[in-house]
């Protein structure tokens, strides 16, 4: 769960023990974030997580990769680090209920924080393009759910309006507070590997994620913890690639339900992230995604849900930046836990055979 964790428990080795400790992402970066001594700190212990050399993705890149396993977080997605901000606010600030559009992990995130906090959680989520995890995430941590006939653009248009018109708090990331916790992924980053890689690439949806990152990453080389600044590289879903377009998608498609967004709340948050850092933003088809999905489980043993493997898809894609070779560095955000969308995995692979329950048939099938 927490980074280095398995270094640590033979040799008492400090970033064990470090890991051991770890204190959730307020209390981390405190002095980085819109909290005082006062506010009261919801926290399921979130952020802190591995940050993995992946051997054989650098062999085909041809520069050091690695991988931020966000699926680790408590509920398997990074949401939990904007989410430990924004329910804790919300309760310093006399909330009583929350509200959030969701493709689907925000409101396991929200749902989870929600109850932890003993607040209301109310989700809109887009009737059946939600991943089977994420759906029973909401509803076990108790959340009011309502399956919107209709996308996400329009469910996070109701809820805009509903935080306007009812005692209710938005903790979609229009609630300047998630952007605040999610840059906490990049100033872990940096204190994983002592300074910023040179190459930084993420999914994008409703582009909180990137503004954020850069966000952290700025903020980090403002006070000295860093000495240089990544490029930003995002990618969206072919089919639901409203930046790359330039419009707004009316009918955005993707099997990466995650990032099955057309008209993105943080759109110029993603678009100067790219073009202050020198990066970009580009497209990558399903197949290229789910090439990379099945890559990251079968070549380097990650398993992360499909619109995480975006970032990755998109690294195999475009290759290094103009002017980086061998000796660059890459990190490559995975967003989600593979186990939120069983099915797409199960679609990915052929159904394992039955056989009788007896050794001959068993050894005749595994032919080992
Ligand atoms: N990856 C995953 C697994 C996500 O769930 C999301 C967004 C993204 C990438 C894109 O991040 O929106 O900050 O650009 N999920 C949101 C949700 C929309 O409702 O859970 P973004």
């Amino acid at each position: 769960m927490t980074a280095g964790m398995t270094a640590g428990m033979g040799d008492g080795a400090t970033e064990g023990i470090r890991a051991l400790s770890w204190r959730g992402v307020i209390e981390e970066y405190r002095e980085f974030l819109p909290v005082t001594a006062s506010t009261p700190v919801i926290s399921l212990l979130e952020g802190g997580t591995p940050l993995l050399e992946a051997p054989r993705l650098s062999a085909r890149v041809g520069a050091r990769v690695l991988l931020k396993i966000e699926g680790a977080n408590p509920t398997g997605s990074f949401k939990d680090r904007g989410m430990t901000m924004a329910i804790s606010k919300a309760v310093e600030d006399g909330a009583k209920a929350v509200v959030c559009a969701s493709t689907g992990n925000t409101s396991a995130s929200a749902a989870a924080f929600s109850a932890r906090a003993g607040l209301t959680c109310a989700v809109l989520i887009p009737e059946g393009h939600i991943a089977l995890g994420k759906l029973a995430q909401a509803l076990i941590h108790g959340a009011k759910v309502l399956q919107l006939r209709g996308n996400f653009d329009q469910a996070l248009d109701i809820v805009r309006a509903l935080g306007e018109q009812a005692p209710v708090t938005v903790v979609n990331s229009v609630n300047p507070y998630r952007i605040e916790g999610q840059k906490s992924g990049a100033f872990e980053v940096v204190d994983q590997l002592g300074d910023a890689p040179d190459v930084h690439c993420i999914p994008v949806g409703n582009a909180g994620n990137i503004t954020a990152y850069w966000k952290g990453y700025l903020e980090f080389k403002e006070a000295g913890r860093s000495t240089r600044l990544p490029r930003m590289l995002g990618f969206q879903a072919a089919g639901a690639a409203p930046i790359v377009a330039g419009h707004v998608i009316e009918h955005p498609e993707t099997v990466a339900t995650a990032i099955r967004i057309g008209n993105p709340a943080s759109w110029y948050g993603a678009t100067s992230a790219a073009s202050e850092s020198g990066g970009g933003i580009a497209a990558v088809t399903d197949d290229e995604i789910l090439e990379a999905y099945r890559f990251l489980a079968t070549e380097e043993s990650v398993f992360c849900e499909p619109a995480s493997a975006a970032s990755v898809a998109g690294l195999l894609k475009t290759g290094l930046p103009d002017g980086l070779g061998p000796g660059s560095t890459v990190v490559c955000v995975l967003t989600g836990h593979g186990l939120k969308d069983p099915d797409i995995a199960i679609s990915q692979i052929s159904v394992p055979t039955v056989v009788d329950a007896d050794l001959g048939a068993v050894l005749h099938e595994l032919q080992l």
